[in-house]
Order: C-alpha cells, then sequence, then structure tokens
C-alpha cells in the first residue's frame, strides 16, 4: 500500500479483507516429523492431512457430490433449514470458522446473520492460504460491509492466533464437515478445550458430527460403487512420493474402509497387496510392509447426542441445541461456556 508523501489527506482505507499466515510451504518440519513417526510405528498409519494436496483436495470435493456420502448435503441441509433459528438464540455478530476451506457452507450462515441485521465480521482459518485468498476476496464481495479476517494455520498450533473478540460483539465458532471425528480420543479433547477457550461469555460453538447408523450405509459412504474414496485414498502415497521422493506405485495399495464397532468409528487403511520396500529418501527411511499389512490412513468417529455432549461437558462447554437431519445420520448442534 505505502503512504505517498504527498497525500492530500490522511483518510482511514478500509481493506476489504485481510489474510494472516501462519504457515509457509517447506517449513514443516513438524508436520513431516509426525508423518516419518507414523509410517515407522508398530501398527503404521499416515496423518490425514496427507490427502490433501491439490488433486486430494479435488477428490474431496468429487466425494462430497456422490450419492453415497451424505455427510456434506445432510449438513447443509441442516444449516439451511436451521441457521435463522439458531442465530435469532444467539445474536452472533461474527462467524470465526475452523476449516472454512472454500467457504461453501459458510454462506448459509452469513446468510441467516445477514438477515438478522447482525453480521459485522467473518474470520475463516484454514491450513491453505491460497484457498483462503479466494475465499476471503469472494465472501468480501458478497457481504459489503463485512470485515474478513482470514488466518491461515494450522489447528494444531495457530488457534491462538485468531483475532480477539470484541466486546460487545458476539461471537460464533463453527468447526463443521464432521472433522472433528478425524481425531483420536486424546486429540480430539484437545481441540474442543481449544475451541471452548475462543469462546466468552455469550458465545457459541456450532460443531457438525456424523452419527452413528447402520454400519453398511456408513462403510458405503468411504467405499463408493465408483472408486473415488479409493482414489483419494491411493493419493496419500502419490503424495507422498511427490513430496519425499518415495518410490511406492500407488497400485500396489488396495483401499479398505471399515466399521470400528468397539469405537464407533470408520477407518480408512490401504492393504498392501505384494511385499514392497517403500523408500522416501525425503524422509531418510526406507518402510518394509508385507503383503497384506495394512497402513490406516484416516478414522472418521461417528457420534450419539450422549457423546456429543460428554466431548462439551470435558471442554467446559453445554449443549445448547441439537439439529440432526431428517434421516438421522448427521447432527450440527450448537454449545454455550458453561
Ligand atoms: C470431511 C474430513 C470429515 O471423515 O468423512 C471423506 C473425510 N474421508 N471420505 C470424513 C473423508 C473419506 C471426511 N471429513
Amino acid at each position: 500500500m505505502g503512504s505517498g508523501a504527498k497525500a492530500p489527506s490522511r483518510t482511514r482505507q478500509v481493506l476489504p479483507w485481510r489474510l494472516d499466515c501462519h504457515v509457509a510451504a517447506g517449513d514443516d518440519g513438524a508436520a513431516a516429523d509426525e508423518l516419518r513417526r507414523g509410517l515407522t510405528a508398530a501398527r503404521p498409519t499416515i496423518p490425514a492431512r496427507w490427502f490433501y494436496d491439490d488433486r486430494g483436495c479435488d477428490l474431496f470435493v468429487r466425494i462430497t457430490g456422490l450419492d453415497e456420502y451424505y455427510q456434506t448435503r445432510a449438513e447443509q441441509r441442516i444449516l439451511d433449514d436451521h441457521m435463522d433459528d439458531v442465530v435469532a438464540a444467539h445474536g452472533p455478530s461474527e462467524l470465526v470458522e475452523i476449516g472454512s476451506g472454500a467457504a461453501r457452507k459458510t454462506r448459509a450462515i452469513l446468510d441467516a446473520m445477514e438477515r438478522a441485521g447482525s453480521l459485522e465480521r467473518f474470520v475463516p482459518f484454514d491450513i491453505s492460504p491460497g484457498m483462503l485468498a479466494g475465499s476471503a476476496a469472494d465472501i468480501a464481495a458478497a457481504y459489503p460491509g463485512t470485515r474478513v479476517h482470514a488466518v491461515a494455520g494450522d489447528f494444531s498450533r495457530h488457534l491462538s492466533r485468531i483475532p480477539r473478540r470484541r466486546a460487545g460483539m458476539a461471537r460464533m465458532v463453527a468447526f463443521l464437515g464432521g472433522t472433528i471425528g478425524n481425531l483420536e480420543p486424546a486429540r480430539r479433547r484437545t481441540m474442543m478445550r481449544r475451541l471452548a477457550r475462543l469462546l466468552g461469555p455469550g458465545d457459541c460453538l456450532l460443531l457438525g458430527t456424523d452419527l452413528a447408523h447402520d454400519p453398511q450405509v456408513l462403510v458405503r459412504a468411504y467405499d463408493d460403487a465408483e472408486g473415488v474414496t479409493a482414489e483419494f485414498n491411493r493419493n496419500i502415497v502419490r503424495h507422498i512420493n511427490s513430496a519425499f521422493a518415495g518410490d511406492a506405485d500407488p497400485d500396489d495399495f488396495a483401499h479398505v474402509a471399515r466399521w470400528n464397532a468397539r469405537a464407533s468409528r470408520i477407518e480408512m487403511h490401504l492393504r498392501v497387496r505384494r511385499d514392497i520396500q517403500w523408500s522416501i529418501a525425503g524422509l531418510g527411511i526406507v518402510v518394509p510392509v508385507e503383503a497384506g499389512a495394512t497402513i490406516r490412513t484416516e478414522i472418521s468417529c461417528k457420534f450419539t447426542r450422549e457423546s456429543v455432549e460428554d466431548l462439551y461437558r470435558d471442554a467446559g462447554l453445554q449443549l445448547a441445541s441439537w439439529h440432526p437431519d431428517p434421516t438421522g445420520r448427521y447432527a450440527v448442534s450448537v454449545a454455550v461456556p458453561s
């Protein structure tokens, strides 16, 4: 911007949006260490973040349109049907969205806030600065007069960089998509406590959770007929190969989705079809995998109203309202500090 010496007057310039970036390509030693630890563990795992390179993001968008993957449509429907009531009950003027992605379902929330006349600021938080810049500009253009303050960061490290809530401005924090289910129980609790810390009196949390129901329907949502999810799963191998000079053939890995009833979760694994030595030069490791062995790539926990209430209680929150979709497969809920 630069302030020219000859500027005739110092009118305060209000930028329609800003982006604070706390992630940089190539700086992610912590993520590489976590990946190395996962791959060399007795039961190998790959953190789910490695799904999401550009191709993985495209594949995920295709997943959200599959007949079998009901979650995205169910959540959208709940937001369309219930946001006016939620906004009327809590009166938020600020929306903080964690994992905002392309900010598509965000609009259902912002529209409800705009209809209520309370919308002042939107704070999208996501790992991808590129996607954030695009969605911040789009939202700023679509909602003139609304401040957009985007924050690019990793939700396990940078939630504290979210701008302070302003006195007199009620905040709604949204964590949608069922992403809370991708975290192991201990990390899930930590995440919920961190989210709770973003809330002050009068604020609320909006959480999207997939629910436990018919295992067959659940498994199909993660093992579709067209094989898009299988390709999404195998793409993690491509991504690691290209990020760290690995040499595995993605076709040596078969997609496996299974229901773990004890843990109430879907698990995705890659089952190796033949004995391989996966050399990953950039991580300094060679991973031997025997034919038939599996690498776990994702967990996706499925909740009940009771287990969501437990999660809130542990984080010092309490359930304010529960909004299941008409089929009872998915729920959005609202919690407030207790
Ligand atoms: C949107 C990240 C929560 O767990 O359902 C979809 C990811 N993985 N199909 C989910 C996913 C396979 C998804 N999340």
